[in-house]
């Protein structure tokens, strides 16, 4: 496929199928971090100005402002770019570093929220102040609001169709991660449309408090509502069947797993959805296909969640839950299923 801008290659996500040995079950991960920003992102980020230019609310010669922790950031500056708009991404020190970096890169402004936070604890609420108050400042500039904005769930209709084609119609369970809920409202509703009896589990991390669990700091980054602040309105809890929370030893820890054991750098949150999927596979609450998106990749947590001292400073390493990962995945399973056909070693 030849294609003339960089957003025509959003979409259309390989997927990846890992079987769950003892089970009827297998893990079907869409590869979002294919997307050319490298995260899910990329599809609410493209259709939130979109949505914004059609409306007449954002001008061409614009300006974009959002609070992000990198991967919505990096969709919209590559939106920015394409459709001529000024780009400025109000973010914490909470964000990946290199998620930073890629913005800076493809020509976005980035201001740092003000004040002194907890390494672990993330400044979404000043952030979000901030934004608000910089596209109320600027002249045809528009806060993206991505929380809040119906663009963000709406952006996630190609993915729906996506998995359904790729999974021949036969989809058991959906398992994602939930942030501001956009991606899990937009394809949990597009997947109970298709059918009702398509089971929904969003996963956040231990700490934040979409499903009403007390808050606390957490590293997971990108992903859950943290403390003190107030979860989206474009969370739609009425198309999810299941919340479930995940620690960051476990999110973390299932990441390096699936690196080593199926050459797959997901990022923390995946690693987090992975291991819950996992669980719920061999407690027998979910089963069939068990659809799982690749938010993004652990390329863009090199110096965190796979650094071996970055983890063990902060107490996360936890080799236990490899052995439970060595359980539900069968040792060496994934090996030997990847293992090269005799036919084709070299002589
Ligand atoms: C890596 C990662 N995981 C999960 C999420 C949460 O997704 P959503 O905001 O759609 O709930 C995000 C959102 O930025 C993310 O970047």
């Amino acid at each position: 496929m030849i294609v003339k801008k960089v957003s025509d290659l959003i979409g259309n996500t390989p997927m990846l199928s890992i079987a769950v040995p003892d089970t009827s079950s297998r893990l079907l991960l869409k590869i979002e971090k294919n997307n050319p920003g490298g995260s899910i992102k990329d599809r609410m980020a493209r259709n939130m100005v979109l949505a914004a230019l059609k409306s007449g609310r954002l001008k061409p010669g614009g300006v974009v402002v959002e609070s992000s922790s990198g991967n919505t950031g990096i969709g919209l500056a590559m939106a920015a770019v394409e459709f001529g708009l000024r780009f400025i991404a109000v973010v914490d020190h909470h964000a990946a570093q290199d998620k930073i970096a890629v913005m800076q890169a493809l020509g976005a402004e980035i201001r740092y929220v003000e004040g002194t936070y907890q390494e672990d604890e993330v400044a979404v609420v000043e952030r979000q102040r901030l934004a608000a108050e910089l596209a109320s400042q600027l002249p045809g500039a528009v806060f993206m609001n991505q929380s809040d904005n119906a663009a963000n769930p709406g952006g996630y209709s190609d993915f729906v169709r996506e998995v359904i084609s790729q999974a021949g119609g036969s989809i058991g369970a959906y398992v994602g991660c939930v942030g501001t809920g956009g991606s899990m409202t937009g394809i949990a509703r597009g997947l109970k449309l298709h059918n009702p009896d398509i089971v929904t589990v969003a996963v956040e991390p231990a700490g934040s408090i979409v499903f009403g669990q007390p808050g606390h700091p957490y590293y997971q980054s990108g992903t859950g509502t943290p403390k003190g602040d107030t979860v989206g309105l474009v969370l739609d809890y009425s198309c999810i069947d299941m919340g479930l929370q995940v620690t960051d030893s476990q999110a973390f820890e299932t990441a390096r797993y699936m690196a080593r054991n199926a050459a797959l750098l997901v990022g923390g949150s995946t690693g987090g959805v992975i291991y819950k999927a996992l669980e719920l596979i061999h407690e027998g609450v979910i089963g069939g296909n068990v659809v799982v998106p690749v938010a993004d990749g652990g390329e863009k947590y090199l110096h965190t969640v796979f650094s071996e001292d970055w983890l063990d400073e902060r107490n996360l390493l936890a080799p236990d839950i490899w052995d439970q990962l060595d359980q539900w995945l069968g040792k060496g399973h994934l090996h030997e299923h990847h293992s090269i056909p005799l036919q084709l070693s070299v002589a």
